[in-house]
């Protein structure tokens, strides 16, 4: 077998076999196959595509390329573990009040989370808004608190699914990102590893998304949970509108407070349905609860009882974090200058294009333009009018938190110029458009 043979059979449309992906991830994990010769068979899979059957081995031999975690053994037996990923997206907090809200439920989530790609903000940065907190656990570290608090959330280990890192950095930088079978072996290779029993995944769809069609999303959704079944996991995808930001907040610290505001029950009304369509998929899966109503009941109960924010509070202080800045989340680091977006006229927003104001909080410095940038949690975008609002001639549209007058703005202006406003009435957008399960 060799690499040339593998690339001209999938260039020919050929179906390749096992032995053959196996061989080619196993051959350029170690080096025996050169980045020039993994670049050229991205490209073929990019035009030829793949099978299910393809896109599950290649799945499972870069799960198989690195550490993968066995997290049964520091759990009570029998525990079901459920995993959730979100595809990434614009004001996406939602791994931060889910986590607690099933934690607080009685199902551990043990997970790893990554930082912000592109306009798209991560977990791990916004966690980081809270002094002291840290992402970097031993595995003893780990386990002990998945055992004893039931929510850890970590960095990404280096050697989670190496094969995927060596194949992304290089897709990256040959047009070979958006194809199915490449996103979603990439996406599930590394949920694999991570040790899940079932996966939620939140595949958001929009402008502010990686997928910007609902006919694009459903099939990556339809992947994702095929590759799920044949290697014996239970996938549930939600497709979810990702045309505006979520909820009000863009920033990592303006998103940890309104994470924290949702776990005490006052969170935007999108975002709070979006965290409860999630969890009550997680708290089914996870087999704690029967049915949709006896799920969404425990969670509103974790909620209103102080539960779920008891458990966010824990969770944070097991990993170096300061307790006192989430029970008084003002406490929490400010930018100096808050500008305002006012409405150029009176109408209704039409539309409030993701992108532009994931992109303006990363030009403020919430993001990075290179991949060791530093950021500046302080910094974001309160949004106070989403689609569907009525709005008078200088109201604010939204709130720029910015660290200096120019960058704030700035970011004013590519918001203004991200607003769609009509004189019409407009709907507002649906949160979730569809489930796709087994
Ligand atoms: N997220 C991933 O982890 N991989 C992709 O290819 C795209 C999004």
């Amino acid at each position: 077998m060799n690499a040339v043979d593998i690339i001209v059979k999938k260039r020919d449309g050929g179906e390749l076999t096992a032995e053959e992906i196996t061989f080619f991830v196993h051959g350029f994990v170690h080096g025996d196959i050169p980045d020039y010769q993994v670049a050229a068979w991205a490209m073929t899979i990019y035009f030829q595509g793949m099978t299910d059957a393809e896109t599950t081995t290649l799945t499972q031999a870069m799960a198989a390329s690195g550490d993968q975690f066995g997290l049964h053994d520091s759990l009570p037996p029998g525990t079901i573990i459920v995993d959730k990923h979100s595809s990434g997206g614009v004001g996406d907090k939602t791994t931060l009040a889910v986590g607690a809200m099933v934690a607080a439920c009685g199902l551990p989530v043990g997970k790893m989370s990554g930082r912000g790609l592109s306009f798209t903000g991560g977990t791990i940065d916004k966690l980081e808004s809270i002094p002291g907190w840290s992402p970097n656990l031993s595995e003893a570290h780990f386990r002990r608190q998945l055992r004893d608090i039931g929510l850890v959330i970590a960095g990404q280990t280096s050697n989670l699914a190496p094969a995927d890192k060596t194949l992304y950095a290089l897709r990256d930088v040959t047009g070979t990102v958006p194809s199915l079978p490449l996103i979603a072996s990439s996406i599930m290779s590394k949920k694999l590893a991570a040790g899940a029993d079932a996966i939620v995944l939140d595949v958001k769809c929009g402008h502010g998304a990686f997928m910007e069609t609902l006919d694009g999303a459903r099939a990556l959704a339809r992947l994702m949970v095929a590759i799920g079944a044949r290697a014996g996991r239970q996938v549930v995808a939600l497709i979810t509108q990702m045309e505006q930001p979520l909820g009000r907040a863009v920033g990592n610290v303006l998103e940890v407070q309104e994470a924290i505001a949702t776990l005490r029950g006052e969170g935007p009304p999108d975002f709070q349905l979006l965290v409860m369509a999630l969890a009550v998929e997680m708290l089914l899966l996870g087999k704690q609860a029967h049915s949709h109503h006896e799920a969404e009941a425990q969670l509103s109960r974790a909620v209103q009882s102080g539960e779920a924010l008891a458990k966010f509070t824990q969770f944070v202080v097991a990993q170096g974090g300061d307790p006192h800045k989430v029970e008084h989340p003002d406490a929490l680091p400010r930018a100096p200058i808050t500008l305002a977006a006012p409405a150029p006229h009176d109408g209704y927003v039409e539309s409030l294009l993701a992108r532009e104001v994931g992109l303006a909080c990363v030009d403020l410095g919430g993001g990075r333009h290179k991949k060791d940038d530093p950021i500046d949690h302080r910094v974001g975008v309160m949004v106070n009018a989403k689609v569907g609002d009525a709005v008078k001639q200088g109201d604010p549209l939204c709130v720029v938190h910015a660290a200096d007058e120019a960058a704030g703005q700035a970011a004013v202006a590519r918001i203004l110029a991200a607003y769609g406003l009509r004189t019409d009435p407009t709907p507002p957008l649906p949160m979730v458009y569809e489930r796709v399960a087994a």
